[in-house]
């Protein structure tokens, strides 16, 4: 059957292409068909038509980084309520983490989790696998299967690879199939934010003498930034992440909002912060990802030091980040770029841009639209966000995935013209 989408008036963010104009953009049959030069309308017949005047149209974002605890903790967040809450946020592809229970570090579990995303799943998602077995840290895992299973990178996630030794052989591997270890750095002796600059320091070391490919999970300090910075300059591949907490947010949160400001890495200073938004923009943070960790809410209520680390991050990572365009501290294409075709770089994959024949993944953002933090209308079903009671200007209001409308707010209108 031949289906066709007009988006018609928005304005086309694609940095990829270094597009950012007014346009309009024409998916058929689940890909992308057409992208104007101007505003001239396609030729043929009339389309079904969305709308997007005074909205932003960007390819779907990805997302590197995130938690959707099945199997094992499916009272904190299950693949089915991760992947709405993700479409909900502008996500079109996430990338899970393996400390679930079991944690993913066999073949047979990669293939099950892509199987059930693919069967109960709204949008496209990419398991992680373990580093070592049962991410224990001690064995490193056997990665061909899981490679052939379709992992795009290795990580003990929530903990450090244990030692530089283990570090060392697993890039070495990952080198064979270009793919990254994605390192947690934090020092289980030493207290932040010295810990996390010692890890992610020896970390640089061994992919300097190996040439594997590191990438540094949620970099939360101008110390570790820098020492990124440092390594670029040098040719080790390294890439990094930021996440949309440690953008925006910094430690006198934890006094306001106690627990459900609990995150590991922990908030920082405001110069940590600014020192990441300085790393995005000089290339040094490559993207911006969620790390969505979905909590109960009983399990945060608890005391802070007896309360898990994590926020609930994809219902309001876009909105929250549009801040940062706003304030003039990030442009919009900067911000993009973080979300589309920087991650796609790092996923290897024919995604994040607008592309001809290119899946048809579109992301919506209305710019203007002010809304308030509800955690009861969010999808995930962790609730557990600093955020809540929040006003927003700027949200998501429509997900397109594979050419279908995943989530669309009211206030998007689409009809034949
Ligand atoms: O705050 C965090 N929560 N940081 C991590 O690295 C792990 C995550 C989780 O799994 O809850």
């Amino acid at each position: 059957m031949n289906k066709a989408l007009l988006i018609k008036g928005g304005r086309l963010v694609d940095p990829a292409r270094k597009i950012s104009r007014v346009g309009n953009l024409l998916l058929k049959d689940d890909k992308i068909s057409w992208v104007s030069e101007g505003r001239e309308n396609p030729v043929g017949k009339a389309y079904d038509t969305l709308t997007a005047k005074g909205l932003i149209v960007c390819p779907g974002f990805i997302d590197f980084h995130c938690h959707l605890r099945e199997p094992g903790f499916e009272s904190k967040e299950t693949i089915a309520t991760g992947t709405k809450a993700a479409a909900y946020g502008g996500f079109t592809t996430i990338c899970c983490m393996p400390n679930t229970r079991p944690p993913l570090d066999s073949a047979d579990m990669i293939v099950a989790v892509k199987n059930k995303a693919e069967q109960e799943g709204m949008i496209q998602v990419f398991p992680i696998g373990c580093v070592t077995k049962g991410r224990k840290g001690k064995d490193l895992i056997y990665m061909e299967p899981l490679v052939k299973a379709g992992v795009v990178g290795f990580s003990d996630d929530g903990d450090p690879v244990r030692t530089p030794e283990l570090m060392e052989e697993a890039l070495e591997i990952g080198k064979m199939f270009n793919l990254p270890v994605i390192d947690h750095c934090e020092d289980p002796n030493g207290g932040p934010p010295e810990g996390e600059e010692k890890i992610a320091a020896r970390d640089l070391e061994v992919a300097e003498k190996t040439n594997g490919w590191v990438h540094i999970a949620h970099v939360s300090t101008a110390g570790t930034v820098e020492l990124i910075r440092q390594a670029k300059k040098k040719g080790v591949k390294v890439t990094a992440e930021a996440t949309p907490h440690h953008l925006l947010l910094t430690a006198d949160m934890i006094e306001k909002r106690g627990s459900l400001a609990k995150v590991n890495p922990p908030l920082r200073t405001e110069a940590d912060r600014q020192a990441l938004v300085a790393g995005i923009k000089d290339g040094t943070i490559d993207i911006i990802a969620t790390d969505h960790a979905p909590h109960t809410m009983q399990e945060k209520q608890r005391p802070y030091a007896d309360a898990p680390a994590g926020i609930s991050g994809f219902d309001t990572a876009v909105g929250s980040l549009m801040w940062l365009v706003q304030s003039k501290q990030l442009t919009l294409t900067e911000l993009i770029a973080c979300l589309t075709n920087k991650p796609a770089a790092i996923l290897n994959k024919p995604l994040g841009s607008f592309v001809v024949d290119s899946v048809a993944n579109v992301t919506i953002i209305d710019p203007n639209k002010e809304w308030v933090v509800d955690v009861n209308k969010f999808l995930s079903l962790g609730k557990n966000t600093p955020l809540a009671g929040a006003k927003l200007t700027g949200k998501v209001v429509a997900t397109i995935y594979q050419g279908n409308l995943v989530y669309k707010d009211d206030s998007v209108i689409i009809g034949l013209r």
